[in-house]
C-alpha cells in the first residue's frame, strides 16, 4: 500500500488571503474554516498553511516571535486546534509551515541576545560576529541579504557604542539562528512534537537548504541576492552537508508517532540531483520540484527537466512533487501568458503586456501535466481559479519587504498574494463578511468579479470546473495508472507534443504551433479544453484511455 504523501495534491493555503472571518481584511483560521467545504469538493488531499504563528508580520508570518501560539491576526490556539479536527473531518491532512533558519528579531531569544555580552550563550544562538576593519565597522563577511543589501546588521552595546554585527539572510527583522548550537536543535524539536501532539500531519520547511553556516564565514564573492536561482554545491550558507543530519533528527521525531507524518522541503538548490540528497529514508520525505517553475512552455525542455527530476529521485525512493506557482513567485497564468515563459525571463518582463486567454489555455494544460506524472502535486490557492499575477498593484499598497531591501528592482510579491475572490460582484468579492470593518489588505482587481470561485463554479468551461474535474478522475485512476507507483514512458510524437503513458493512461499535450492529431483508438478521458473530433488543438492538453 502505497503512502497517502507519496502522491497527495496539496492546496497551499496562504492564510492571509484566503478569507477573512472576522472582517478585518486579513485572512483567518475562522474564515478557512467556513471554506474546508470547498476544499474538500476541489478534491485536493491536504492543506499546507503558510506560517500562522505570533509575529510581527515583517515577512507575512516567516518572522516568527512565539513557535507556540497564533498570531491573534489568525486566531488562538482553540482555533488551531478546532481547525485541525475540522479538516481531518473533511478528509484534509494539514501540514504546517516551521521556519527554522531565522527567529523574528522580536523573538525572546533575540531580545536576551541583543542585552547579553559578546560571547555570552545567549549569543550564540545567533551569528553575532566582530566586524572587519580597523573599527569593525565593515560587515564580518561580503554576504548579500536575498532581500537586498548586506547580510549583517550592526549592534549598539549597553554602554552606547558601535559592537558586534549579527546575521540575517532576509530581512534584519529576521536574525539567523545558530544550528551549531544544541540549544536551538532541542528546541525546534520540541516545537515539532507541539504540533505533532496537536495532531497536525506533518511540515512544509521554510529555507530547507539554509540553517548551517560555514564556520569559517568566507566571502561568497557573489553577485546574485536570489535565492530563487538556485545554488551551487560548496556554498558557506546553503545546501551544506551539515544541514541534512538535522533532518535525520526531525525525521526520527515524525516517525515516533502515528500516522505517517511528514515534511517537504523549500530548497533552492542547483538541480534535482542535489534536492535527491535530503529525500533519502532516513532524512525528509519529499521536497518542493521546483524545476518546472523555471522551464519554458517547451515540449523538450519540460521532457528533460522531467526526466531530470524522476531519474534523481527514483534512486533515493522519494517520489516527486510538482509546483508550478507559489506565494513567493510569479503566478504561472500570467508567466506563461508572455513568449518568454522561464522564471528569470517572468521577473525580467513584469508588467509589461500579457495575453492572459493565453496564459490561462497553457496553464491548464501544464496543471493536467503534473497530475499526470509520477508523484505528488501542490496548487496555490487561485490557481483552480486561472487567477493572474496582479501587477499593477499601486506602491503605496505594497506590503512584501523584499521592496525596502536596496538592489532590488524587479517585481515585488504582493502580485500573487492579493486576497481571493469567492463571490460577488465587487471587492471584497466575499473575501470578507458583509459588514467588514477594513478592506482587503492588498487590493482586488475590479475584474475579477468574472474569477470568482461562485461565478466559475457555475461555467462548465471554467478552470475551476476543470480543475475539481481533474482531481476527480485523477482519483479514479489513483495508482492504476496516475499518482504513484507506475512508470511514465515517453511516447514518440510529433515534435512539439508532449506525450507519455502512465500504464493505462496517456497523456498528450500540443505545445507546437498547429493542430495535431490524437492517436486513433482511444477516448478523451479529460481535455484541459473541449476537444472535437481527434484533432488537438495548440496548447491543449488530453488524458486519454483506449476505447
Ligand atoms: C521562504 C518563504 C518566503 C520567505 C522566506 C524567508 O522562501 O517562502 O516567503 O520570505 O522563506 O523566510
Amino acid at each position: 500500500m502505497s503512502s497517502w504523501w507519496r502522491d497527495a495534491v496539496i492546496y497551499q493555503v496562504y492564510i492571509r488571503s484566503f478569507a477573512d472571518g472576522n472582517g478585518d481584511g486579513v485572512g483567518d483560521v475562522a474564515g478557512l474554516r467556513s471554506r474546508l467545504p470547498y476544499l474538500a469538493a476541489l478534491g485536493v488531499d491536504a492543506l499546507w498553511l503558510n506560517p500562522w504563528y505570533a509575529s510581527p508580520q515583517v515577512d507575512a508570518g516567516y518572522d516568527v516571535s512565539d513557535y507556540r501560539r497564533l498570531d491573534p491576526l489568525f486566531g488562538t490556539l482553540e482555533d488551531a486546534k478546532a481547525l485541525i479536527a475540522d479538516a481531518h473531518a473533511h478528509g484534509l491532512r494539514l501540514i504546517l509551515d516551521i521556519v527554522p533558519n531565522h527567529t523574528s528579531d522580536q523573538h525572546p531569544w533575540f531580545q536576551e541576545a541583543l542585552t547579553a555580552a559578546p560571547g555570552s550563550p545567549a549569543r550564540s544562538r545567533y551569528h553575532f560576529r566582530p566586524g572587519r576593519g580597523v573599527d569593525g565597522s565593515e560587515p564580518p563577511t561580503d554576504w548579500p541579504s536575498i532581500f537586498g543589501g548586506p547580510a549583517w546588521t550592526r549592534t549598539v552595546e549597553a554602554d552606547g557604542k558601535p559592537g558586534d554585527w549579527f546575521l540575517h539572510l532576509f530581512a534584519p527583522e529576521q536574525p539567523d539562528l545558530n544550528w551549531t548550537n544544541p540549544e536551538v536543535r532541542a528546541e525546534f524539536e520540541s516545537i515539532l512534537r507541539f504540533w505533532l501532539d496537536l495532531g497536525v500531519d506533518g511540515f512544509r520547511i521554510d529555507v530547507a537548504h539554509g540553517l548551517t553556516k560555514d564556520p569559517a564565514f568566507p566571502d561568497v564573492a557573489s553577485t546574485s541576492t536570489g535565492m530563487l536561482d538556485g545554488v551551487a554545491a560548496d556554498h558557506p550558507y546553503f545546501d551544506r552537508d551539515e544541514t541534512l543530519a538535522i533532518y535525520e533528527g526531525w525525521r526520527r521525531v515524525a516517525d515516533s508517532y502515528e500516522g505517517e507524518r511528514v515534511f517537504v522541503a523549500e530548497a533552492w538548490v542547483a538541480d534535482a540531483s542535489r534536492v535527491a540528497r535530503y529525500l533519502t529514508p532516513t532524512r525528509l520525505h519529499t521536497a518542493f520540484n521546483f524545476g518546472l517553475l523555471s522551464c519554458p512552455w517547451d515540449a523538450t525542455a519540460l521532457r528533460t527537466e522531467i526526466e531530470a527530476t524522476l531519474g534523481v529521485l527514483a534512486a533515493v525512493g522519494a517520489p516527486a512533487t510538482w509546483v508550478l506557482s507559489n506565494h513567493d513567485v510569479l503566478r504561472h497564468a500570467t508567466r506563461y501568458g508572455r513568449a518568454q515563459t522561464s522564471l528569470a525571463d517572468a521577473r525580467r518582463l513584469y508588467g509589461t503586456p500579457v495575453d492572459h486567454a493565453l496564459g490561462e489555455r497553457r496553464a491548464r494544460a501544464a496543471m493536467q501535466l503534473i497530475n499526470a506524472l509520477p508523484g505528488g502535486t501542490y496548487v496555490y490557492q487561485g490557481e483552480e481559479l486561472g487567477l493572474p499575477e496582479v501587477e499593477d498593484l499601486p506602491p503605496e499598497a505594497w506590503q512584501d519587504p523584499s521592496r525596502h531591501h536596496g538592489g532590488h528592482d524587479g517585481p515585488v510579491r504582493d502580485g500573487c498574494r492579493v486576497p481571493l475572490p469567492w463571490s460577488g460582484d465587487a471587492a471584497p468579492f466575499g473575501f470578507s463578511p458583509a459588514g467588514a470593518t477594513a478592506a482587503p489588505w492588498l487590493p482586488q482587481p475590479a475584474e475579477w468579479k468574472n474569477r470568482t470561485a461562485a461565478a466559475e463554479e457555475q461555467d462548465p468551461h471554467s478552470t475551476l470546473s476543470h480543475y475539481r474535474a481533474l482531481l476527480r478522475i485523477r482519483r479514479e485512476w489513483l495508482r492504476r495508472g496516475l499518482g504513484d507507483g507506475t512508470p511514465l514512458e515517453w511516447l514518440a510524437a510529433p515534435s512539439g507534443v508532449l506525450a507519455f503513458r502512465r500504464g493505462e493512461v496517456l497523456y498528450y499535450a500540443n505545445l507546437s504551433e498547429a493542430p495535431v492529431a490524437l492517436p486513433a483508438g482511444y477516448r478523451v478521458l479529460i481535455g484541459s479544453e473541449a476537444v472535437e473530433g481527434a484533432v488537438l488543438g495548440v496548447d491543449v492538453a488530453v488524458w486519454l484511455v483506449a476505447e
